[in-house]
C-alpha cells in the first residue's frame, strides 16, 4: 500500500511455487494442522511442491499444468483425521498471511478467493465420507452402533 511496498502481483509459475513454499514453511510447523502434514500425510514436500504450484498455475494464471483430482487426496486424510471448520479456517488464515505478505494485485486476490471457495466446497462435501469421527459398527451385530466418546479431538 503506500510508496515503500515493494508487491507485485502473482505473475508467473515462479511466484506461484514461492507462494507455495512460503505457505507450507508455515503450515507444517503450525500447532493447528502442522500434525497433518507431518505425522498423518507425512507430506513429502518435495514431491508435493511441484503438483501444489501447477495447481495454483492452472486456477491463477490459466495455465493449465495441473489436471485434477484436489479432492481426492483430502477425503482420503479425512479417513484418518477429521478435518474440521477450525482445520480449514486455519489454513485459510495462513493461506491469506501468505499471500498478502508476499503479492498485492487483481492475481493476489484470486488466490485468497479461490482457496475460500475450494475450502467450502471441500468441507462440505467431507460431510459425506467417512472420519475416524463416525460410529463404529460392532463386529458382529449387524445394524447397531457404537459412538466413539473422546477419540477424533
Ligand atoms: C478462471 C477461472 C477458474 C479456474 C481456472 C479454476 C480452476 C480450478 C481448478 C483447477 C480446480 C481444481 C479442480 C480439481 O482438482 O478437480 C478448481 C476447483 C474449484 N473451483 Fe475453480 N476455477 C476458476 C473459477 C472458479 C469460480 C468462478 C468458482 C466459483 C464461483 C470456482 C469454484 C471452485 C470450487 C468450489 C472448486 C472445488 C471443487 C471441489 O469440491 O472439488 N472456481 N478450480
Ligand atoms: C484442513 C485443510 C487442509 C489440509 C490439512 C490439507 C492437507 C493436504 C495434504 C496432507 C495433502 C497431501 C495429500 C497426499 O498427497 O497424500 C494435500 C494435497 C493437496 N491440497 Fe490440501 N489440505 C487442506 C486444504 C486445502 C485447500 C483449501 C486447498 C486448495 C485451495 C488444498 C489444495 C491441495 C492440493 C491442490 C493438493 C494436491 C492434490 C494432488 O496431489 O493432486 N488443500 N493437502
Amino acid at each position: 500500500m503506500g510508496v515503500m511496498d515493494e508487491r507485485h502481483d502473482i505473475r508467473d509459475r515462479a511466484d506461484c511455487e514461492r507462494l507455495v513454499r512460503a505457505f507450507y514453511g508455515k503450515a507444517l510447523e503450525d500447532p493447528i494442522i502442522g500434525f497433518i502434514f507431518t505425522d498423518v500425510a507425512k507430506l513429502d514436500l518435495e514431491a508435493h511442491v511441484p503438483r501444489i504450484t501447477s495447481f495454483w498455475q492452472t486456477v491463477l494464471l490459466g495455465e493449465k499444468t495441473y489436471n485434477g483430482g484436489a479432492f481426492g487426496p483430502h477425503a482420503h486424510l479425512h479417513e484418518r483425521v477429521e478435518l474440521k471448520r477450525g482445520h480449514f479456517d486455519r489454513w485459510l488464515q495462513l493461506w491469506f498471511g501468505t499471500v498478502d505478505e508476499l503479492f498485492a494485485g487483481e492475481t493476489a486476490d484470486l488466490a485468497k478467493v479461490h482457496a475460500l471457495r475450494v475450502a467450502s466446497a471441500f468441507h462440505t462435501r467431507l460431510q459425506s465420507f467417512p472420519s475416524p469421527a463416525d460410529p463404529v459398527p460392532l463386529p458382529g451385530a449387524a445394524g447397531i452402533v457404537v459412538t466413539r466418546h473422546g477419540a477424533g479431538d
